[in-house]
């Protein structure tokens, strides 16, 4: 089995969203490119929404006329299945229905050649179950766009139980040739993305139900300091409370209810009120026109400090002390077990996964404060702090001032184990690593996956290296420790990466 060249004509079966989308990254690489569905009109409908896809383009000069026409003349829908023998790629995007996909590749493996390569979308179903009705289970592969897949580069190349490497190796050419960044990814629920994001979802939607602060405050949090382009609440209106609800059921179900992936009861309040998001008006947000915009919380102006020491190995938040120093604080430094930031009473540090409650008995401080970790602390524009429940307002505000002075708006929020930022990064790549360790991918496509599938600043496992491994245990092992909860357990790869002391790209399975 070989990749497609141009001159190969690939079928789409299921003309709604994704397989209009994926017919038309198809024609753009020079197939000619048939499309049927089942609903009359549909296939000529996709064919119609793709011309006014592109018209838009025309006219904002991304496309040439030629180029469109050209892209045009290569789709052609079709009526009856028989129509579509000739295919050596077919790519199905009907119903996510195990019996009907199953049935459907059925019909297909009798009218198409040997060597056809049969591809699913499916994003939730096993490759390996729906080629069990197959009698040649050896060409069935997923092939996972996400939405909407002309812009989108992520394509999971997935492969079941009966999946021949040649096939796999095919698609993902095919995937290069069309200009998309394939991963491989054995057949398991969720695949790559869908597994490793839940926690993005999860933790947010933990400290909210916690009390935490409220959505437009964490979602401002994750944007402004962790580099991530929205933050979960909006993303989740975006994505449609109910869609997004479903996808955790369904891995959380799959995962024999594994605590890891537990739905929220929150979400599923929201989904049983009909509160689905962007779609039905109304989800986390308001999006009524007549809506207030809910902002996130900043505070007030605080007590700028002169002068701060800054005590121990700084490591990643070293990059603060530029920032201060350039704002006229004197920073001098000093040996000291922990890192962490001085100002009169104050004590500032890092989040570890241990509460700054916990942090203040321990060290006999109660004016001690902690920060979220930032994807980078000189662009930031914000830093979250949470204070020990017996901190002074002295202590507070001048924690408030200092990172003002640093140029960032300060959202307050409660003291929870992990704070914000650090405890969505360190369980993803929690996540991530467990994807790796279970033989699902391997860690560099843990990286892709996230960056190209839901844009993430940052690969999981690349941002653990980045903050390093070792952080990224000791904060589980403190929320393990905090919740009492195995949903933190940290995976055995985390632990035999620290353990010998490589980094997750040196891992090489
Ligand atoms: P859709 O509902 O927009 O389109 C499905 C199309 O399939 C409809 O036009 C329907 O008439 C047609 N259809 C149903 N049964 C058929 C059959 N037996 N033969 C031929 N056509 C049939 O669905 P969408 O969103 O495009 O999803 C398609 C597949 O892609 C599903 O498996 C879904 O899980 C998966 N997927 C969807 C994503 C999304 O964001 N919408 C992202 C990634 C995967």
């Amino acid at each position: 089995m070989r990749a497609l060249t141009p001159a190969d004509t690939v079928v789409i079966v299921g003309a709604g969203t994704m397989g209009t989308g994926v017919a038309q990254v198809a024609a753009a690489a020079g197939h000619r490119t048939l499309i049927f569905d089942t609903r009359p009109g549909a296939a000529r409908k996709s064919i119609e929404d793709i011309r006014t896809g592109l018209e838009r383009r025309l006219s904002r000069g991304k496309i040439t006329e030629n180029a469109l026409e050209e892209l045009l003349s290569r789709l052609q829908s079709v009526e009856r299945i028989e129509g579509l023998g000739d295919a050596r790629l077919v790519f199905e995007a009907i119903v996510e229905d195990l019996g009907v996909k199953q049935s459907l590749f059925k019909a297909l493996e009798s009218l198409c050649g040997d060597d056809t390569l049969l591809t699913t979308n499916t994003s939730s179903l096993s490759i390996t179950a729906i080629a069990s009705a197959l009698s040649r289970p050896a060409n069935l592969v997923g092939m996972h766009f996400f939405n909407p897949a002309p812009a989108m580069k992520l394509v999971e190349v997935i492969s079941g139980v009966e999946t021949s490497r040649e096939a796999a190796e095919a698609v993902y050419g095919t995937a290069l040739a069309w200009k998309k960044n394939p991963v491989h990814a054995r057949s398991t629920p969720g695949f790559i993305v869908n597994r490793v994001a839940r926690p993005f979802y999860a933790e947010a939607l933990r400290l909210l139900e916690e009390g935490a602060a409220e959505a437009p405050t964490l979602d401002a949090v994750i944007r402004d300091c962790g580099g991530f382009r929205m933050g979960p609440f909006e993303l989740m209106d975006l994505i449609g409370n109910d869609v997004n609800y479903a996808v955790t059921c369904s891995v959380f179900s799959a995962f024999h209810m594994d605590p890891r992936f537990l739905p929220s009861l929150i979400q599923k309040e929201l989904v049983d009120g009909g509160l689905l998001g962007r779609k039905s008006g109304r989800g986390f947000y308001d999006y009524d026109p007549s809506a207030e915009k809910t902002l996130p919380s900043s505070a007030g102006p605080g007590t700028p400090p002169t002068a701060i020491r800054a005590e121990g190995g700084l490591e990643i938040a070293e990059a603060l002390v530029p920032l201060w120093e350039a704002a006229g604080i004197q920073v001098t430094r000093a040996a000291g077990e922990e890192a962490a930031f001085i100002l009169g009473s104050a004590k500032i540090a890092l989040t570890d996964g241990r509460t700054a409650t916990r942090r203040a008995t321990d060290s006999g401080n109660p004016d001690t404060l902690l920060f979220d970790l930032a994807l980078d602390y000189r662009q930031a524009s914000r830093i979250a702090l949470s204070p020990a429940v017996n901190v002074s307002d002295d202590a507070l505000q001048a924690a408030i001032g200092l990172f003002q002075a640093a140029g960032k708006a300060v959202s307050v929020i409660a003291d929870t184990p992990g704070m914000s930022v650090m405890r969505t990064v360190c369980m993803l790549a929690n996540e991530g690593a467990d994807a790796v360790l279970h033989r699902v991918c391997d860690a560099p496509a843990v990286d892709i996956a996230m960056q190209w599938g839901v844009n993430y600043p940052l690969g999981p496992l690349a941002w653990a290296d980045r903050i390093g491994p070792e952080r990224v245990l000791k904060v589980l092992e403190n929320l393990q420790h905090a919740y009492g909860l195995d949903r933190y357990r940290p995976s055995l790869l985390l632990r035999r990466i620290v353990d010998s002391g490589q980094s997750f790209q040196e891992h090489s399975g």
